[in-house]
């Protein structure tokens, strides 16, 4: 609709006022009249108005007067002051009034139709504003629902670390409102074990790409403040911001945004998943395992016997003895080890001898693998730098490879496993077989979960899946080459962390 601005000429001399309703009339002004302070303030009591062209002078009331009252109650009306006496002094008493604009008696039309267009013009710049600012307020409260409705925790730091802004979701996430954990640092909510690794990241100061994204985090939760087990599990994303677009020069750092999300479903339900698998993979290892206990079993069985049938004969009592005790230690070693790889794996990393672990995985599956005449090789590195890792979960992977090389070999062959520290600075451990290979229509599909060449309710296809995923956990990954008929070569690459240190394999309890 067209916006016609609406004037109220209030002027007590007849022809001063009819000349200006024709000649603003003829402008397309929507224009009424008063004859004096008293309509004036009658037709302002009906009616609002965009300007009012008001004489100072009239025998009724004095313009201030009219002033004063539009002032108080038409705040947004713009007044423009029409005096015969103009000295400088009262058009700035008028203007300091609250008058936009003032006009000196005699004025030519010209003069009257600029001011006029003007106060126009500002009228409709106000108005504009009015709608910017009413559809700004719509979006800041559509934001604010929606951050505040977010079941991801949001949060600003400021350049010191502490925090300016957090969601309400911390109240069903961490146990605390929102406004008990303004202006705490952050260190506050991160779980200890996690301080390192949340350094320059949940106070990231970085942008685009090279900011945080996908890492995970413990934080600490109202009434459980240091046990990880309560801990809720994060995956954060997150940036620094600046009083300046990036790729200026001379930018301010203001803070850091972030999301955090909860993955503690996500993160349960693929240990679900790994655990499945490792047991599939204990399954398939049964019988292997049976006779790895049996054989030192019937070691010992023997030795007694003949212990009961010589009980004086010394130095073979001395012999049995031995044989009786490396035996035993033998049996509940495998047995040790197989609890070990069987219990859930923790989330904690250490510093892991892949070498050692290796050979713990090998003492579970030897003997089947002896059992179809595999010939196994290892190329070991001597003095191997040690990872970061969890050993539990790397066994798993070493595992699946040998079970899946195994399976490769129905008829027998050869399985060279070794590790080294290649040009790039990263540990490898490789796994070559002399199986049957994989056809290469298949090679992109065999990290994919469930996707499995044996047959129905021999393979799950999940060892690979499982693996891939654990080894990315690890910062690392796993390559493979394969040629049909000839074998496979699985090389699972790790990185090695600048503070690695060569401590002993850390048995996690
Ligand atoms: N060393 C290998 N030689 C030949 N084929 C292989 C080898 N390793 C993996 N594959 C192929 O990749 C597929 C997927 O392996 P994956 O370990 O994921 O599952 P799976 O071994 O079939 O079952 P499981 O869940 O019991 O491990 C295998 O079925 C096989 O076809
Ligand atoms: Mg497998």
């Amino acid at each position: 609709m067209l916006y016609v601005p609406k004037i109220l000429i209030v002027d007590d001399e007849a022809r001063m006022r009819n000349r200006l309703k024709v000649l603003l009339g003829f402008e397309g002004y929507n224009i009424h009249t008063g004859r004096n302070g008293r309509e004036a303030i009658e037709c302002l009591n009906k009616d609002s108005y965009d300007i009012v062209l008001l004489d100072m002078i009239m025998p009724d009331m004095d313009g201030c007067h009219v002033m004063d009252y539009i002032k108080g109650k038409h705040l947004d009306t713009m007044l423009i002051i029409m005096t015969g006496h103009a000295s400088v002094d009262s058009a700035v008493k008028c203007l300091k009034r609250g008058a936009y604009d003032y006009l000196r008696k005699p004025f030519d039309f010209e003069q009257l139709l600029a001011r006029v267009k003007n106060t126009v013009d500002q009228i409709k710049l106000k108005k504009e504003n009015e709608i910017v600012r009413g559809k700004l307020e719509v979006t800041e409260q559509r934001y604010q629902y929606l951050v505040n409705a977010s079941p991801d925790i949001i949060y600003t730091l400021n350049p010191e670390g502490e925090i300016t802004f957090i969601n309400g979701a911390v109240e069903s996430l961490l146990g605390c409102s929102a406004e008990q954990l303004v202006s705490k640092h952050y260190t506050d909510i991160i779980l200890g074990d996690d301080l390192n690794k949340a350094k320059y990241r949940f106070n990231e100061r970085r942008t685009g790409s090279r900011a945080t994204s996908g890492v995970e985090l413990r934080l600490k939760t109202s009434n459980n403040d240091y046990d990880p087990e309560k801990s809720l599990i994060i995956e954060l994303k997150s940036m620094g911001i600046y009083d300046k677009p990036v790729d200026e020069p001379d930018k301010t750092f203001m803070g850091t945004y972030g999301v955090a999300r909860d993955i503690g479903d996500r993160k349960r339900l693929e240990a679900q998943v790994v655990q499945s698998a490792k047991m599939a993979s204990l399954g398939v290892m049964t019988c292997g395992i049976t006779h790895e206990i049996r054989n030192p079993m019937a070691v010992c069985s023997s030795a007694a016997q003949l212990l009961l049938k010589k009980p004086d004969d010394r130095v073979l009592r001395e012999e049995c003895a031995d044989k009786i005790y490396s035996n035993i230690h033998r049996a509940s070693q495998i047995i040790e080890n197989l609890l070990k790889f069987s219990r859930t794996s923790g989330e904690d990393f250490g510093s892991v001898n892949l070498n050692e672990a290796l050979e713990l995985t090998l003492s579970l599956i030897t003997h089947q693998i002896k059992l179809h005449q595999i010939e196994l090789n290892r190329e070991f590195a001597k003095d191997l730098p040690y990872v970061m890792g969890n050993a539990n979960l790397l066994q798993q992977v070493f595992l699946n490879l040998i079970l899946n090389a195994y399976n490769a070999m129905p008829e027998g062959g050869k399985l060279t496993l070794s590790t080294l520290v290649n040009p790039d600075g990263e540990v490898e451990i490789r796994f070559a077989d002399t199986g049957c290979g994989i056809p290469e229509e298949n090679l992109e599909y065999i990290f994919d979960p469930f996707f499995t060449s044996m047959p129905v309710g021999q393979g799950t296809g999940l060892g690979l899946s499982v693996s891939y995923g654990i080894i990315e956990r690890h910062g690392g990954s796993i390559e493979v080459e394969s040629t049909v008929d000839v074998g496979s070569n699985f090389t699972v690459k790790l990185p090695l962390t600048r503070d690695w240190k060569n401590e002993p394999l850390n048995p996690k309890p």
